[in-house]
């Protein structure tokens, strides 16, 4: 069997982000979590990072490091969404408070050390948050890029539109800036869009088979998205809110869920109508580099299934 995949998960915990990383977590054969780095996103840096350790111990994984990042964006305001995701960022189940510590090392310094240490094109990156870290680490070695084997991001949308304002999806509106310099930068990027996740919806039934699952990390997982569905529900109007950031994972674990084409993709950094907005070349209307995979299409139910046989492991 080939080697599993290292990856780095960075993270703004949130529900669908520990669903993410329960999905990571549940896959060793596949994938070697190097690292998990928080930033500030959903909720603040301190409440992010409490979270990733949570998510750590609900799956009984202490030995996961955890690495503190940025606690606010390049160059704005943070902006946060307790609206959507509760007070803490993980609300729903009762959890302890982690008693595993962070790291010492900043996030940062971590992911410019873990690619620098590792063979070029062997460190993937996904991001389930504001771009905040990686941009930071660009900054700080730009030598990294090119070493880099992929960026997977939840982040963005197009034909869906946006989800914080009407043109920007939220993750890329809490730091375009940032955003700005990942699409610039060469890596090879894959964009799992509100045009994914906006069609994996967590319908009861897909819940209760989660539930049903019986483990303390299923059961708070079912928790977490009772609690996440709500907002989306009302919001909406569907049985069951979109879960975004575990595509990312599922993706490299099942790419062929998902279909979507080469593109351009260029952050709206100036503009106060649409500042976060991702403007896709779908249609190659101009002559623009490609610098992202988009993705539009998901076999939904395969990733249902795939997220609650990996649960269903730890
Ligand atoms: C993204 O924003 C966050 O609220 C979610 O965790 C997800 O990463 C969806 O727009
Ligand atoms: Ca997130």
């Amino acid at each position: 069997m080939a080697e599993p995949r290292k990856i780095i998960i960075d993270t703004d915990p949130g529900q669908d982000d520990a669903a993410a990383i329960m999905l990571a977590l549940g896959s060793p054969d596949e994938l070697d979590v190097l690292g998990i780095t928080t930033v500030a996103g959903n909720v603040p840096l301190a409440l992010t990072s409490r979270n990733a350790r949570v998510v750590c111990e609900l799956c009984d994984r202490r030995d996961v490091k955890v690495y503190e990042g940025a606690e606010r964006p390049l160059l704005r305001q943070l902006v946060t969404a307790e609206h959507v995701h509760g007070k803490t960022g993980l609300d729903g189940p009762v959890v302890d408070e982690p008693t595993m510590q962070v790291e010492a090392q900043h996030a940062v310094d971590f992911i410019i050390e873990t690619i620098r240490a590792h063979e070029a094109g062997t460190v993937t990156l996904c991001t389930l948050g504001a771009l905040t870290n990686i941009a930071h680490a660009l900054q700080k070695a730009p030598e990294i890029a090119p070493r880099v084997r992929e960026l997977v991001m939840m982040g963005g949308g197009f034909f869906e539109g946006g989800n914080i304002t009407p043109a920007a999806e939220f993750n890329i509106y809490v730091d375009p800036d940032a955003a700005k310099i990942i699409f610039a930068s060469g890596i090879p990027i894959v964009m799992m869009p509100l045009d994914v996740t906006h069609k994996v919806l967590t319908y009861k039934s897909r819940v209760e088979k989660i539930r049903a699952i019986g483990s303390r990390p299923a059961v708070a997982m079912a928790e977490m998205l009772d609690f996440f569905e709500r907002f989306d529900i009302e919001k909406y109007g569907s049985d069951g809110g979109p879960l975004h950031d575990p595509t990312v994972i599922a993706y490299l674990l099942r790419p062929e869920l998902f279909k979507g084409r080469d593109c351009n993709v260029e952050i709206e950094t100036a503009s106060e109508l649409t500042v976060g907005m991702t403007v896709v070349d779908w249609w190659q209307v101009t002559d623009r580099k490609h610098n992202a995979k988009v993705m539009r299409e998901v076999d939904d139910q395969g990733f249902f299934d795939l997220l609650t046989e990996r649960l269903a492991r730890l």
